[in-house]
């Protein structure tokens, strides 16, 4: 069968995302802020998810309100299944579809491993690999529901995951956060493998050091600054912003042909710096 490329829209940022509407957890502080802002610019109306920070998830919203979009927060925790079950629904109630699900939600709880406890190994593995699960089977559900949408998007449906470069880099002291981001990236791969013929197009985006609270400790006084930048070849921490921009692309007809990949942005954390002057 024959099944033509995209006729892509203008390069105009906000007829990127055009008449879509996308769901991103965790969207109240962080990457997930900032993804759901890019999205919003982008011109996606979107569903703000959070669970703890309602002030929060309710600032993001307004603020892609008054860039003229709608905008909805939800709580919901995302190792939940009636919670999550729950969102999905509310979402589809609200704004008739869900087109992109950037399943963003994740957390640290680190431990030497002789020390790691159930509950910190538990804590990971529930939000960051079970939610992602959870997450993306409501999504691929309403895609098969609905099905295309032409002259919305060439896809039926998009998954963004937020994984790390800890998917590919072991992380000593963080054992439940590597063996999460690992996980995650088989699990974006299988299911774009699974899903694709459907056309829905499931990929990851793997940042590096980003100033975001989640990791205040390595760049916020200088000695740990300077630590960090032995890590990072383009010698400066990223922004949430650039993570923002690039998943609203990922998400876009833009890059139709992009299936099943992890888009690692890292300044170049993931080259071995080590061997930066020759090994
Ligand atoms: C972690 C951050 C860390 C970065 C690079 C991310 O996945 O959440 O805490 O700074 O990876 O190591």
């Amino acid at each position: 069968m024959h099944v033509p490329g995209p006729v892509l829209p203008a390069l105009n940022s906000q007829a990127l995302l055009k008449g879509q509407t996308a769901l991103v957890t965790g969207a109240s502080s962080g990457i997930g802020r900032a993804i759901a802002l890019a999205l919003g610019a982008a011109g996606a109306d979107v569903i703000v998810n959070y669970v703890a920070s309602p002030a929060d998830a309710e600032a993001v919203a307004e603020a892609i309100r008054s860039g003229g979009r709608r905008a909805m927060t939800v709580q919901a925790d995302v190792a939940n299944e009636e919670q999550v079950l729950a969102m999905f629904a509310s979402a589809v109630r609200e704004f008739g579809t869900v087109d992109i699900l950037v399943s963003n939600a994740g957390r640290e709880c680190n431990a030497p491993f002789h020390e790691m406890s159930v509950a910190d190994w538990d804590a990971v593995i529930n939000v960051n690999l079970r939610g992602a699960f959870l997450c993306a089977r409501s999504a691929v559900r309403e895609f098969l529901r609905r099905g295309a949408r032409p002259g919305i998007s060439v896809a039926a449906g998009k998954i963004i995951f937020t994984s790390s470069v800890h998917e590919i880099i072991p992380w000593a002291g963080h054992v439940n956060y590597a063996a999460s981001k690992g996980g995650l990236m088989l699990l974006m791969k299988s299911l774009a493998q699974e899903v694709s013929d459907k056309r829905i197009r499931v990929n990851s985006i793997a940042p590096g050091a980003i100033r975001t609270p989640i990791n205040t400790a390595a760049w916020s006084t200088p000695e740990a600054y300077a630590d960090l930048m032995k890590l990072v070849p383009y010698k400066r921490i990223g922004e949430p912003d650039e993570v923002g921009r690039a998943a609203a692309w990922l998400a876009s007809d833009f890059a139709d042909y992009i299936v099943g990949a992890t888009l690692v942005i890292d300044g170049g954390m993931t080259l071995y710096p080590g061997f930066e002057s020759g090994g």
